[in-house]
């Protein structure tokens, strides 16, 4: 896998991917973000060497390489999921490739169902940590020890100063932002009723179809990563009605600039230190 890490990276290289220092992926319905980027290059993942191959939802993906804040991202517009046919090796691909052009923090959205029902839809929650229910690991591959260790540590996942950063960020600009457990499945069908109330017993705030294999493989590459869900529904089974994917994607949309805002402020910390 080394060999088409480099190939991957030596492209992008070429085609402007000087150096970024942070890496951030997209969740579905979250791309006003590309908005705030001053972008210098940008390649459709159908054009990226060794990258997954097509699906419908991936003709839409860019990885687009540029400034914020005067800082150099790499910004994956669009993910893979494993609920599209894609492993796990493949949804987690991009993140190896990002540590290889030089990033050394990721950041991480994703729209997810509110299982407390403490939090409301359109709401953020920073991930405080998480439990994987996608039956499988990006790391049970032949020769993973060359990446990185195999039995990975898991006891603090996601980045402790990043994740003070955000919240103290959220506290001064009066963003709600809830903190929780987040628990993956694979989707893409919803959940059952029975499936929310044992989310809930096992101790999960939200739900979604992404995130905890990138994670997962950003801790494999001793990469800081920090990850953000918007709420997009409330997971109530006691009152729980047909949910609309299309009022998923709005909702995402109506809360994204307030993760926005708490990324870019993130990634200005950065230019600061
Ligand atoms: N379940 C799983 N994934 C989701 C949900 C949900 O309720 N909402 C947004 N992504």
């Amino acid at each position: 896998m080394i060999k088409y890490i480099e190939e991957t990276a030596d492209y992008l290289k070429q085609k402007g991917f000087d150096s970024p220092q942070i890496g951030i992926i997209l969740g579905t319905g979250l791309g006003q973000f590309i908005d705030e980027i001053d972008i210098k290059a940008e390649v459709s993942y159908n054009h990226i060497p060794n990258f997954p191959t097509a699906t419908v939802e991936f003709h839409k993906g860019k990885l687009i390489y540029g400034e914020i804040e005067g800082v150099k991202v790499v910004v994956m517009q669009g993910r893979f999921h494993l609920y599209e046919g894609y492993t796990t090796q493949d949804v987690t691909y991009p993140v190896r490739v990002m540590k290889a052009l030089g990033i050394q923090s990721l950041l991480v959205s994703n729209a997810a169902g509110a299982v407390n029902l403490n939090f409301n839809k359109g709401e953020l929650m920073l991930i405080e940590d998480h439990i994987n229910l996608q039956g499988g690991s990006p790391l049970a591959f032949k020769g993973v020890e060359q990446l990185g260790s195999r039995f990975t540590d898991m006891s603090d996942p996601y980045d402790k100063k990043l994740r003070e950063e955000i919240i103290s960020i959220a506290d001064s600009h009066q963003v709600t932002l809830h903190r929780g457990v987040y628990a993956s499945v694979v989707g893409p069908q919803l959940e059952t009723k029975a499936e929310y109330r044992y989310l809930k017993i096992i101790g999960a705030d939200a739900v979604g179809m992404s995130t905890v294999p990138e994670v997962i493989v950003a801790n494999h590459l001793d990469l800081p990563v920090v990850a953000i869900s918007v709420l997009t529904d409330e997971c109530d089974p006691d009152n729980l009605k047909p949910i609309d994917i299309n009022e998923i994607m709005a909702m995402a949309a109506k809360a994204e600039p307030d993760m926005i805002l708490l990324f870019k402020q993130v990634i200005k910390s950065f230019s600061l230190s």
